[in-house]
């Protein structure tokens, strides 16, 4: 069935990754490859948080396929004076040809969906940051290729937007992707567990939950993580979640434990000294330039797709 819009990353299939990984490689060689795709069109980008990656990445993307980017602030849009999601989604779809959303609550993006005749891509929410995904995995193919039996992905951190984005798709890919997070409160939502191993017993695909950052790490290809606190979270868990997450630290000597090939990945914005070292961030290893070049080249790919319908979608 056709895929109107990349509400979750679980909505894609591994026909529909490998297509965007592909575009998106394209769009890495050649920026204006598809140069009039969007020409005489408008794309919204809709943020209720803060951005600098996506946003920079969504208006580029929509420049360089011929269109015009819409940037819209949550708190200058009617919707914060109570206008319904819904039919802001009806009015945005009389003007725009696709629509990128950034905000807090899934359900909001859901009901965008459901509302909108446009395409709508989730730009990140507090459950899932689909966008980022892709570019973390045309960083990983450029780097390893498409032979990744015997490899294995791990994050380190806490159970969150990104982790979900990893486990679900680590398991499209028919990958071995660790999460290793503390226990209790911070550890990957149990739903988004059960739901990634579905798709992992489909897909050929292992996920593993940790909670011991050495035996994660121990011969890992890709050691990524993310900042401790995420945008939203309660100031006032701040130093208790630090305490918790400090052995989940990238350092020197984790990355040390790695496979002999690894690399250091992270979604950026980062906190050199918190959740990595200053020394692994920009060390060799390191590939959070490249990731972060790949969210333009990988948005590009979606908005590409979807506006001209060729997403099929996960069986569900
Ligand atoms: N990685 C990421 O989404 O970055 P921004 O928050 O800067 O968009
Ligand atoms: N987990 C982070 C990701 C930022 C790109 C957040 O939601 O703030």
């Amino acid at each position: 069935m056709q895929m109107k819009d990349l509400l979750r990353t679980e909505d894609l299939s591994r026909a529909d990754v490998e297509l965007l990984l592909s575009t998106a490689a394209d769009f890495a060689k050649d920026p204006t490859k598809a140069s009039s795709a969007l020409a005489h069109k408008s794309v919204a980008i809709y943020m209720s948080k803060p951005s600098t990656r996506t946003r920079l990445a969504s208006e580029t993307a929509v420049a360089h396929l011929g269109g015009t980017p819409i940037f819209l602030r949550g708190d200058e849009l009617q919707i914060g004076r109570g206008e319904t999601i819904a039919d802001t989604a009806r009015v945005m779809s009389q003007f725009c040809s696709a629509l990128l959303i950034r905000t807090y609550a899934q359900s909001e993006v859901d009901e965008l969906g459901a509302h909108a005749t446009i395409p709508v891509i989730n730009g990140l929410t507090d459950y899932d940051h689909p966008t980022q995904v892709l570019a973390d995995w045309l960083t990983i193919r450029e780097k390893f290729g498409n032979e990744i039996a015997g490899r294995k992905f791990v994050y380190l951190g806490d159970g969150n937007n990104v982790t979900t984005a990893w486990l679900m798709m680590g398991a499209i890919m028919g990958a071995h992707v660790v999460a290793a997070t503390p226990e209790g409160k911070w550890a990957p939502d149990a739903d988004v567990v059960a739901r990634a191993r579905a798709i992992a017993a489909v897909s050929g695909g292992r996920i593993e939950i940790l909670h011991d950052p050495e035996l994660a790490a121990k011969d890992a290809s890709v050691l990524y993580t993310d900042v401790w606190m995420s945008m939203g979270d309660p100031e006032a868990e701040r130093k208790e979640k630090e305490k918790v997450l400090a052995p989940f630290a990238v350092t020197e000597k984790l990355m040390s434990m790695g496979a002999k090939d690894s690399i250091f990945m992270h979604c950026l914005p980062a906190h050199r000294g918190e959740e990595v070292e200053a020394s692994v961030i920009d060390g060799p290893r390191s590939v959070i330039w490249r990731e972060a070049f790949h969210r333009r080249t990988t948005i590009q790919a979606i908005i590409y797709h979807l506006v001209r319908g060729e997403l099929n979608g996960a069986q569900k």
